[in-house]
């Protein structure tokens, strides 16, 4: 029997990242190719023609699974019935500009958007943040939106996740897919924390811990982690613009794997709410490596944490903290 429909809201549909992910939502990339989809695309007014043009196109496609399109720029019409959310939309950080700049432009659209999920979405509404400060968007929007239970709020280092997977098996000379759990810690910002200590890669010689296939622990703790955190300014300055079809990618994939479940004995990472889990803050959205089964994520647990990388989860939980305060402040105007 044909599947039933999954209704899917995208916000700042009419943008970079929006214009290469709702193809690939269309096409069966994020939830399987026997699964329909309808797509709900969110932007704002000056983006509507824009927006217009995006479902011109996904028509033009004439995908398979995709049963119908809503493209407005209502909130409450965009969250009305929606399964599963991508926030994609928010104030750019421009130029010249800072975090702490862009955050009083983002706190009173993720409040909004918030209670729009919270009257409109379903109950079980999965929630994907990727506007940056994603971890921090994140948190507004769990704060904002109580009655939404804390495990359904997420948000994007799948794209750190996957840059540190290629990184890895760029050096070994192996394809991404030969190489799994390492661990992105914390924030999606320079501060985040590439993890290489408990990942395997199967190379010729079969499956070993990284750490014995490259024997090179100064490299994996300094060039791969500034190569990992840097990505996204690198893609920046060669492209004029944030990195786009990777993000969008990396968002099919987070959301496969939290929907459909992760392939055993692999992890991957996820902003979540933190349990105080390896000591940090409970309550703060931080990168942990997760494992999923039946839609439902869990942190792995138990893995071991050196005096090295220590320090770097603690700094990034800083970063956090601090950004949290700042959230705080404009919450309070
Ligand atoms: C990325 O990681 O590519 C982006 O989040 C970078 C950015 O600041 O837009």
């Amino acid at each position: 029997m044909a599947k039933d429909a999954i209704k899917i809201l995208v916000t700042g549909a009419a943008g970079q990242i929006g214009y290469a992910l709702v193809p690939m939502i269309a096409r069966g990339i994020m939830l399987g190719l026997d699964q329909p989809v309808i797509l709900h695309m969110l932007d704002v007014e000056p983006a509507a023609k824009a927006l217009e043009g995006v479902k011109m196109e996904l028509i033009d496609a004439a995908f398979p699974l995709l049963q119908g399109i809503i493209a407005t720029t209502d909130v409450i019409e965009a969250c009305r019935g929606v399964n599963i959310a991508v926030m994609v939309g928010g104030f750019p950080c421009k130029e010249g500009m800072e975090r702490k700049d862009v955050m009083p432009r983002n706190v009173p659209i993720f409040r909004a958007q918030a209670s729009a999920l919270e009257q409109h979405a379903a109950p079980d509404c999965k929630v994907l943040v990727i506007a940056n400060p994603a971890n921090t968007n994140a948190l507004i929007l769990k704060e904002s939106a109580p009655s939404i239970p804390a495990k359904s709020i997420t948000c994007l280092t799948r794209l750190d996740h996957n840059r540190a997977l290629s990184h890895i098996a760029d050096r070994l000379n192996v394809q991404a897919s030969n190489v799994k759990n390492v661990i992105i810690w914390g924030n999606h910002s320079s501060s985040q924390y590439p993890d290489a200590h408990h990942a395997i890669a199967i190379t010729s010689i079969g499956e070993k811990s990284v750490k014995e296939l490259i024997a090179d622990d100064h490299w994996l703790d300094t060039e791969y982690v500034a190569f990992v955190q840097q990505r996204g300014a690198a893609i920046i300055k060669a492209r004029k613009l944030s990195s786009a079809l990777s993000a969008a990618s990396a968002a099919c994939d987070h959301i496969r794997d939290w929907v459909l479940g992760t392939p055993k004995g692999t992890w991957v990472s996820m902003g979540v709410y933190s349990d105080g889990s390896y000591g940090i803050e409970p309550g703060l959205i931080y990168s942990f490596p997760v494992t999923c089964q039946k839609g439902e994520w869990s942190i792995v647990q138990g893995l071991n944490i050196n005096e090295f990388s220590r320090e770097k989860l603690d700094a990034t939980a800083k970063e956090l903290v601090e950004e949290k305060s700042l959230a705080y402040s404009c919450l309070d105007n």
